[in-house]
């Protein structure tokens, strides 16, 4: 009888005390067979309370796994495909965080976790899309600096009401930004009914067609608890598999067909064994940065969920 690769993994995956943990963007087959399926912020919580693995394979962009190895130092963390890289983690570096704050003496710097360890080295405290807004309100200032996505800062600028200065002035998602209102004005022709979700990555006049904005698992549970039965999603492909399993008596309409992030999808269940099998790619990430962006890390998991 021919053994499956999915079954590989498992006894792999037994064997070597290691778990899966998958982002919601990631291909069906990796959803299937992860321990833990979330958006950015689950996820860091999750591999911190695996205390029995060993290694974790982060089925994810560099930026997560990153994360996952500053907050995990005495576990393994894998990243199955080493050219996942987020784009967006790129857009922001060292010294323009250092031009700015030399602009904006005293003000806090708040970083999307979507940033490299060295740029989260040089922030007060990280936030992800699922808890931007309380991060934002915690802090004691009216004026913040924040990026590197430049439309998550105004989506926070206008639910806190605080000044929020994006840096760099123009960071954004590739994949996100190919959503245009348009193509939710010509879907709700077809379906009037349908309830919009958006990511907050996308445009603020994309935000302005939805019904709902929110981080990948807030839109899975606003999706599971509302009533309606058609949803326009705006955000990457990959959601779609998790929002049909969970919801399967409801319609999901991606409201651009060519959203797909071409990063999260160079994770393969091919990979994702040969991953696991030898053990690679280990993230690291030296100590000095580490240390210095894990405080960040911690000051943001400290927020009250
Ligand atoms: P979430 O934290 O909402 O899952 O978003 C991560 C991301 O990269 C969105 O593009
Ligand atoms: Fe980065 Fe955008 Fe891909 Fe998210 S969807 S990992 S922000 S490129």
């Amino acid at each position: 009888m021919q053994v499956t690769l999915a079954e590989k993994i498992y006894k792999l995956k037994k064997e070597k005390k290691a778990i899966i943990l998958a982002h919601n963007y990631q291909r069906p087959e990796i959803q299937d067979i992860a321990d833990y399926v979330g958006d950015s912020i689950e996820l860091s919580r999750k591999a911190m309370e695996e205390k029995e693995a060993k290694i974790i394979v982060f089925a994810a962009v560099d930026f997560m796994a990153e994360s996952a190895a500053i907050l995990n130092p005495k576990k393994k963390v894998l990243l199955p495909s080493l050219g996942a890289r987020c784009p967006m983690a790129q857009m922001l570096t060292v010294d323009e965080i250092k031009r700015m704050k030399a602009l904006y003496p005293g003000v806090p710097l708040v970083l999307y976790v979507n940033t490299l360890a060295s740029a989260k080295a040089q922030c007060d405290i990280c936030c992800t899309s699922a808890n931007a807004v309380r991060v934002i309100q915690s802090l004691n200032a009216d004026t913040v600096l924040f990026g590197p996505d430049r439309n998550l800062a105004e989506y926070v600028q206008r639910k806190t009401g605080k000044t929020v200065i994006p840096i760099p002035e123009w960071g954004f998602c590739p994949t996100h930004l190919l959503f245009q209102p348009e193509d939710v004005r010509i879907l709700k022709m077809e379906h009037p009914e349908a309830t919009v979700m958006v990511h907050p990555e996308c445009t603020s006049e994309m935000q302005k067609t939805a019904d709902f904005v929110g981080s990948t698992s807030q839109m899975c549970k606003f999706a599971k608890e509302c009533k309606a039965k058609t949803f326009i999603v705006g955000t990457e492909e990959g959601i779609l598999h998790r929002l049909r399993k969970d919801n399967p008596e409801k319609q999901f309409i991606l409201a651009y067909e060519g959203a797909i992030c071409p990063n999260m999808k160079l994770n393969t269940l091919d990979r994702l064994y040969v991953s696991l099998r030898e053990e690679k790619y280990v993230i690291t990430v030296p100590e000095p940065v580490a240390r210095q962006a894990r405080k960040a890390l911690e000051r943001m998991l400290d927020i009250p969920r």
